[in-house]
């Protein structure tokens, strides 16, 4: 579907439609009345200007204005602030030793209640020459006018300018709330009707409750068709050496589904903005999106509230927050940190950095010859210095599902916190969090039919109002002198910069497309084209399995006699057959089977019969020598 040919306007007025099925952006302003310093929470349940204003505690309430109205107040403001020229005292300082900056008796306070906002930026403020009209009275001499809150009260405006609002009365600075305080990441932003669905898809079958738990009816009418969802991933068209592209590397990454391009589109055409920062209208847009994405996992994933949810680059990154915030503070020497011989390079090395660092002990819970878990070796290995317990859901080499609810169990039984790496588990299988009982949960948008570049961890609420930031810049802050920096409560204190903020919107709109597919119809039928590619894969001369626990999902891990793994890869590839052949970045299990490298399919909804059918016989004409790869 286009953007450019939507079905209807989603959202009044003339503004651009989103892309059929999201719902129109929700961007209201807080009313002045809600908001007497500082944005309620109910005034911060829609989000965008609210929020934007809500994370500036040095910025004015908002009166109850329309994004065009607010926009031309703050123009108008800004007009008569600082129409006069600025005075040369007001020129950037020069160079300055902080440490020798003393209090200054006219600099201006900081926001009351702002913690640490105790340091002046000038030793001595400029002299405001008496002539200059209006010289910018908000400015005591920062290196920019913005320096300072302002100080409505000093400004003169006509009468009746905005229609009776006057904001040198009805608009206050407002007292920074601590963090415990700040308004929560609003929850109610719903998408309210069904995200794209391309003609191909029939509408009849999927009849799409639009509220928090997307439900399909009608599902025993109509079977799961990997066909129709194949053709809403323009990329499978694609012809790879004059042959169909048959994609088997899902567990590398996914493609993505039209919806998702559309969304991406849409949000460079009509939303692009950076975030929280600003009043005008597409901050508030774009705001709207990153939250309504956040909800999104929130929702997908079945976490208590959206402030659990922190936007990462992907799961190693959102491992490595883990080790370095929430690790760096609780593990400390002779303690111990648990993981299986399953993980993915990313949930091993970051905990031999930190054990490395604190003097911990990592140890690691063996596996049987079919690539299971020994429980009993798991639960022997823990004790009461085990802190962290960290393993996967689903085993990207080999496709082993751990038995992780009792995994968790059992580490909580032994005090431990639990991560789980749910990178290869979220496609695949429903995830609910709160059922799971982890402590945190981790995964990447690629893998889930989302852009590179994106992904979440999930943290229980008391963990991580009590982690340290990870990274120090923008976004994460509440209030910065050069002495001292409070932060803000979480997810926002591990967002420091700008972050992906197309790609997190674009993660929404994944997840809210696999909902609507509906991820439990996804399990079942991926769970049939496994057990079927792994019948028809064994019948090819000298083909080996690695990798055959009875609970897997769609990974199908192979050696085959007498061929290289990476030649197999480029004989598949001649055939327009995308596997990954190698390590993938799980070296340790490999080796527990004697091997470096495997041949791995993976698999994904839009993966047919047919895909396994063009696999097995090209495997097959290798084997008999008809491939000219020999
Ligand atoms: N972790 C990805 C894989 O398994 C890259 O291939």
């Amino acid at each position: 579907m286009s953007t450019s040919d939507p079905k209807g306007p989603a959202s009044a007025g003339s503004s651009p439609s989103l892309p059929e099925g999201y719902a129109p952006l929700t961007t209201q302003l807080p009313r002045a009345n809600e908001t007497p310093n500082f944005p309620t929470a109910a005034a911060a349940s829609t989000p965008g200007i609210a929020l934007a204003a809500a994370r500036v505690p040095g910025g004015p309430s908002l009166p109850d204005f329309d994004p065009m109205t607010l926009t031309r107040v703050i123009s108008q403001m800004a007009n008569e602030m600082f129409s006069a020229p600025i005075p040369p005292a007001m020129g950037a300082p020069g160079p300055q030793d902080v440490s020798s900056l003393a209090p200054s008796a006219s600099a201006p306070s900081p926001p009351a209640g702002a913690a640490g906002s105790t340091a002046p930026m000038m030793t001595s403020p400029p002299e405001t020459p008496a002539a200059m009209p209006n010289p910018s009275p908000n400015v005591p001499g920062g290196s920019s006018p913005f320096d300072a809150p302002p100080n409505f009260s000093a400004i003169e405006f006509p009468p009746d300018l905005f229609g009776g609002f006057d904001p040198s009365k009805d608009l206050s600075l407002p007292v920074a709330p601590p963090i415990a305080e700040m308004p929560q990441i609003p929850a109610q932003n719903e998408i309210k009707s069904p995200a794209a669905v391309p003609p191909a898809l029939s509408l009849e079958s999927f009849e799409i409750v639009p509220h928090d738990d997307i439900s399909i009816r009608g599902l025993g009418r109509e079977p799961f068709d990997a066909n129709v969802i194949k053709r809403e991933f323009p990329i499978l068209s694609e012809p790879v050496h004059g042959k169909r592209l048959v994609w088997l590397d899902n567990a590398a990454t996914t493609q993505k589904p039209q919806a998702v391009i559309d969304r991406l589109k849409f949000f460079y055409e009509h939303e692009n903005s950076n975030i929280h920062r600003a009043a005008h209208t597409l901050a508030a847009k774009a705001t709207d999106a990153y939250e309504s994405a956040r909800e999104s996992v929130r929702r997908f994933i079945k976490a208590p509230q959206a402030k659990d949810i922190v936007f990462v680059r992907g799961t190693t990154e959102g491992i490595n927050l883990v080790a370095q915030s929430w690790g760096r503070k609780n593990i400390t020497q002779g303690d111990e940190i648990v993981i299986t011989w399953l993980e993915h390079h990313a949930n091993i090395v970051p905990w031999q950095m930190l054990c490395q660092e604190k003097g911990a002990r990592l140890r690691v819970a063996p596996v049987d010859d079919r690539g299971q878990v020994l429980l009993d070796e798991y639960e022997k290995l823990l004790n009461t210095k085990t802190r962290l317990v960290a393993f996967t859901q689903v085993s990207n080499a080999l496709g082993t599902i751990t038995p992780a609810k009792e995994m968790i169990d059992m580490a909580h039984r032994h005090g431990a916190t639990v991560l789980l790496d749910g990178a290869q588990s979220v496609s695949h299988m429903p995830v609910d969090v709160q059922e799971l009982g982890c402590d945190f949960f981790v995964f990447s948008g690629h893998k889930v039919f989302a852009p590179t570049g994106i992904g979440a961890v999930y943290g229980k609420s008391d963990l991580l109002e009590h982690m340290p930031p990870w990274q120090g810049g923008g976004n994460m802050i509440q209030d910065v002198t050069f002495e001292r920096t409070t932060y803000q409560g979480p997810p926002f204190r591990f967002e420091a910069g700008t972050g992906n903020i197309a790609d997190a919107v674009g993660l929404g709109a994944a997840l809210d497309w696999l909902s609507k597919v509906g991820v439990e119809r996804v399990e079942r039928y991926e769970h049939e084209l496994l057990e079927y590619a792994t019948k028809e894969l064994r019948a090819v001369d000298g083909l080996t399995m690695i990798g055959t626990a009875p609970n897997k999902a769609g990974v199908l891990s192979f050696i085959l006699a007498g061929q290289k793994t990476e030649e197999v890869g480029g004989m598949l590839d001649q055939e327009g057959i995308a596997v990954r052949s190698g390590h993938h970045c799980a070296q340790p299990i490999l080796r527990r089977f004697g091997l470096e490298a495997t041949v791995r399919a993976s698999l994904a909804p839009y993966n047919t019969m047919g895909d396994i059918d063009a696999l097995v016989a090209a495997l097959h004409r290798l084997q008999s020598g008809r491939s000219g790869m020999r």
